[in-house]
């Protein structure tokens, strides 16, 4: 892999590869501690962040990188410079990016235009590195081609795409649940050949003997001006003891987080599974050094 800029552009072996070596990661923290000896990588992140930001500073450090954290205000492409500008500065100077933003294509040309490694860290597309991890999580409790994972929130949002994309790839089950206006999107509906990626408007239909149950907040970054009728069409859309009731006995509940309790999940729902929850956020570290290492090679 070149870069890592979607779970779209993903082959179905580089993922399972990805998973392979995360475990290895998270089996000793010092494993690769040279891969980045020498070399400088830029996070460029336009939209806030705990867990990507702090996952990828620590876990480029524990390969042996410096790192140069970068909010978009801090530097020129604040002030309108252009991205492909940008990228072919930096790429003359840094080994590798992870950038955080609006545009896809951004992500996309800043790979394009810097020829160095250039990571997805979240754009309004995809949350590639999110899906790595919950994948892994999944991993380590359960058989990833056996599971029925069911998706409840937003359909169309980054991270219910990104599952979209492993579903497709990976052959598992996957029902996402969402109100009609906020349903995965057509154009990537047309592209879709698994008959195994079910979406309904049903959070009951989707959690009925479902493996996991999933969800993201309903406000995605980004979307805060429509905030207040967000809140009024997924309030059916939340994760609750009496949707966990109808999915398979002992299901996972897992959320990328941050959370919103009260909104996409309940407070008793979600520190009953908090274990899972905050694996996931741990997971994060390790999936991504899996990352940084496949994009060396
Ligand atoms: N899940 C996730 O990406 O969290 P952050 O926004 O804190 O990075
Ligand atoms: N869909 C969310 C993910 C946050 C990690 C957002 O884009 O804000």
């Amino acid at each position: 892999m070149k870069h890592f800029l979607s779970i779209e552009a993903c082959h179905q072996k580089e993922i399972i590869e990805l998973l392979s070596n995360a475990r290895a990661f998270k089996a000793d923290r010092r494993y690769g501690a040279d891969l980045l000896a020498s070399q400088s990588w830029v996070l460029i992140f336009s939209k806030p962040s705990t867990r990507t930001r702090i996952s990828f500073e620590v876990g480029l450090r524990e390969l042996g990188g410096q790192v140069l954290f970068l909010a978009q205000q801090d530097i020129q492409l604040g002030r309108g410079e252009p991205i492909k500008d940008t990228a072919r500065v930096l790429g003359r100077m840094t080994h590798g990016a992870v950038i955080r933003t609006f545009a896809q294509q951004d992500v996309e040309d800043f790979a394009h235009f810097s020829q160095v490694p250039t990571i997805n860290a979240l754009t309004d597309e995809e949350h590639p590195c999110q899906i790595i991890a919950d994948l892994f999580t999944i991993s380590e409790r359960r058989e990833l081609q056996d599971i029925k994972v069911c998706f409840v929130g937003d359909g169309d949002c980054n991270v219910a795409r990104s599952w979209a994309w492993a579903a497709e790839h990976l052959g598992f089950e996957l029902r996402i649940a969402a109100p009609a206006r906020y349903a995965l999107s057509e154009e990537i509906r047309s592209k879709l050949k698994s008959q195994k990626i079910i979406l309904t408007q049903s959070p009951e239909d989707a959690a009925a003997g479902a493996d996991v149950l999933y969800t993201d907040v309903w406000v995605s970054m980004g979307k805060e001006a429509e905030m207040q009728d967000r809140l009024a069409e997924f309030a059916p859309y939340q994760i609750n003891e009496r949707l966990l009731q109808l999915a398979r006995p002992g299901a996972l509940v897992m959320h990328c987080l941050p959370a919103y309790r009260g909104k996409e999940i309940t407070e008793a729902v979600f520190e009953a599974h908090a274990d899972t929850i905050f694996d996931q956020a741990e997971n994060r570290l390790h999936a991504q050094k899996a990352i940084v290492a496949a994009l060396l090679q």
